[in-house]
């Protein structure tokens, strides 16, 4: 069941193809534009606002948005089930930048062309994408803000 669950957990995100509600798909001509430094950092803000780390949280751990919990432990209680495909978060804020964040989020790929972690603000390059979700993200830019001010929260491990 923790299994089936996870893999239920991971399937809209990673692979895009098996249907679900497109929430935070933006298209394309709505993405903003960014800089990435050393392939490893995004410096300034998508939105030139601050990131809200409560709805950070709330994206976070939604099963159609984040689902952040499908691949990492997180400081979660209230979810049961948490994956181990990715580190725990916990404590990450202690050992990630800012800038280092929001690169990951937005394109893990970016620093890592390997990772099985999905790019959250990016519509191009995708593999296996279901027509409705061409040309989408999965999250917005202001909600990729908010999961980055929610992770520089975390830091106790
Ligand atoms: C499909 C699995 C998967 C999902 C979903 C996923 N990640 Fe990851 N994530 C990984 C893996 C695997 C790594 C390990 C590093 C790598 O592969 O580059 C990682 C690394 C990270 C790191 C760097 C942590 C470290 O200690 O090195 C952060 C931060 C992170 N993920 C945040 C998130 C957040 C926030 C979400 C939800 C918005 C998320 N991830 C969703 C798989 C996932």
């Amino acid at each position: 069941m923790r299994v089936l669950k996870l893999i239920l957990g991971v399937l809209p995100v990673v692979c895009l193809t098996l249907g679900g509600t497109p929430i935070g798909g933006v298209a394309a001509a709505e993405l903003v534009k960014y800089s990435v430094v050393e392939n490893e950092k995004i410096p300034e803000s998508l939105t030139g606002k601050p990131g809200d780390p409560v709805n950070g949280r709330k994206v976070a751990i939604n099963r159609k948005l984040g689902n952040c919990l499908a691949c990492h432990k997180m400081p979660v209680p209230e979810q049961q089930f948490h994956g181990e495909i990715g580190p725990d978060l916990r404590g990450v804020a202690k050992r990630y930048s800012v800038a280092e964040l929001r690169l990951r989020i937005v394109n893990p790929k970016i620093a890592n062309a390997e990772t099985f972690m999905p790019a959250f603000y990016r519509n191009t390059e995708l593999t296996r994408v279901m027509k409705k979700w061409q040309g989408k993200t999965i999250l917005n830019a202001q909600q990729v803000e908010d999961v980055v001010a929610y992770l520089t929260t975390l830091k106790d491990e």
